[in-house]
């Protein structure tokens, strides 16, 4: 059901106010930003690459995506490589963060940096991440640390990663040890241990997108139970280990759904099911070792019961709805019912990843504006917010799409490195500044 209080462009000249302490940002991952990681995704990538740059060959692409560099026809768009260089540009692109008006910064670390062979740990490595919080702090950036963002070590990965029980005792080991060293455990306020159980295991073990490329419900439900329990776990050892003021939240990977047609019986069942599967389920299953939820939102989704889909499922666009680059629908007003929803968790909600790919940059601010319209009315409702974090802060390596998909504030241009702000990461840093969205704009 639509809500009611009108689009964002229909209310005209109004001030939206953000609560006191509100924080402000963007993110990235290790994999997608640092560039020379060594682990089982960047193992897995040359085949990756071999497939999608000939399947690429048969699609139509807009010239606009053809003309960057590199394009999806090219096998060097699907190797993170050296990616955004940020492992070693990470000051200067704080620098241009701080800049942006940010007062918060998402990241992850690289486990298979720490913990390249079993047991052997790389203190050099360690102590690279104290120097990023560092230059978090030294910028005045709250620094939200991720410790583990899909990719394993490889001898992980051959364990079977976390369909292998052991990866629970193995991933609380490299925590313990990275959380005890001077400048991070007692630096760092707020953690969240895992990236998106939902969107990993979507992404790995159902849809076969992302290694190990598996389509099994079986194994899908086992990997939830093991990175459920590493959540439980590194939840009790940060809070014992670190500041006392810690806190460690889940991030979840929330997509609002909503029937295709709502007189249908089915999908409306449909609809309830996965709303519980995808976020009930697995909020209740980590119960209080979350003090706050990380909401990711990115996707709306339309569902239809069809038997020919997979596991008779459906999920359909509205195809009259503007899209993103990669083709997915834009409805902003998704996020509230999301947040609406998440309401009765009666937990603090930091939105710690929303975003899109938008090469041209003539739709990012309107996707960044409208999507806090809606965000600031289920506030306005009782829901407590805390955060926006857009995603990302670079253009970056884009899962299993590779680098052609742009969403960063901040265009990278792959040859050079060089670093440009685009035009729409100027007007979220007013927004940044003066803690408020102004409501007076047009419809497009
Ligand atoms: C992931 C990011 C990814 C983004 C866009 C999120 O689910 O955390 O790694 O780049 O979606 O697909």
């Amino acid at each position: 059901m639509p809500a009611k209080g009108g689009s964002a462009s229909g209310e005209k000249n109004k001030i939206l106010k953000f609560p006191e302490g509100f924080l402000w940002g963007a993110g990235t991952s290790s994999h997608q930003v640092e560039g020379n990681v060594k682990n089982d995704w960047s193992e897995w990538e040359p085949e990756n690459a071999r497939i999608k740059a000939k399947e690429a060959k048969k699609k139509n692409w807009p010239s606009f995506i053809l003309k960057n560099y590199p394009n999806p026809f090219q096998k060097k768009n699907y190797i993170s490589g050296i990616a955004c260089d940020h492992y070693n540009r990470y000051e200067s692109d704080f620098d241009i963060a701080k800049e942006l008006g940010h007062s918060a910064h998402k990241f992850s670390i690289e486990w298979s940096r720490i913990e390249p062979k079993e047991g052997k740990f790389n203190r050099k490595e360690i102590e690279h991440y104290a120097k990023v919080i560092k230059a978090l702090r030294d910028r005045g950036l709250e620094p939200f640390v991720v410790l583990w963002h899909w990719g394993h070590p490889e001898w992980i990965g051959k364990i079977g990663a976390w369909e292998n029980k052991k990866t629970v005792d193995y991933f609380l080991r490299y925590v313990k040890r990275f959380i005890e060293h001077p400048g991070i455990g007692d630096s760092v306020k707020f953690w969240m241990p895992l990236n998106e159980f939902q969107a990993y295991i979507g992404y790995s073990y159902l849809g076969g997108i992302l290694p190990p490329q598996k389509k099994s419900l079986w194994k899908a439900n086992g990997v939830l139970k093991n990175l459920v329990l590493a959540q439980k776990k590194a939840y009790n050892l940060i809070h014992k280990k670190t500041r006392k003021d810690v806190l460690v939240g889940a991030s979840h990977h929330a997509t609002h759904h909503a029937p295709y047609n709502p007189n249908i019986f089915l999908n409306v069942l449909l609809v309830k099911l996965l709303d519980y599967i995808k976020k009930d389920r697995i909020i209740n299953m980590i119960g209080s070792c979350q003090d706050f939820i990380g909401l990711q939102v990115y996707r709306h989704e339309r569902i239809r019961f069809w038997p020919g889909g997979r596991y008779g499922i459906a999920k359909i666009d509205n195809e009259e709805l503007p899209s993103t680059d990669m083709g997915w629908e834009i409805f902003p007003e998704g996020i509230y019912h999301t947040l609406k929803y998440l309401k009765k968790f009666n937990l603090p909600i930091y939105i710690t990843e929303n975003g899109i790919a938008d090469a041209r940059d003539i739709k990012r601010f309107k996707f960044v504006r409208d999507h806090l319209f809606w965000t600031h009315k289920a506030i306005r409702e009782g829901v407590n917010v805390k955060s926006y974090f857009y995603w990302s802060l670079l253009d970056n390596l884009e899962l299993a799409e590779g680098f052609w998909p742009r969403f960063g504030l901040v265009e990278v241009d792959y040859k050079t490195m060089e670093r440009k702000i685009r035009p729409s990461a100027l007007e979220y840093k007013k927004i940044c500044e003066n803690n408020c969205l102004e409501t007076e704009f047009s419809s497009e």
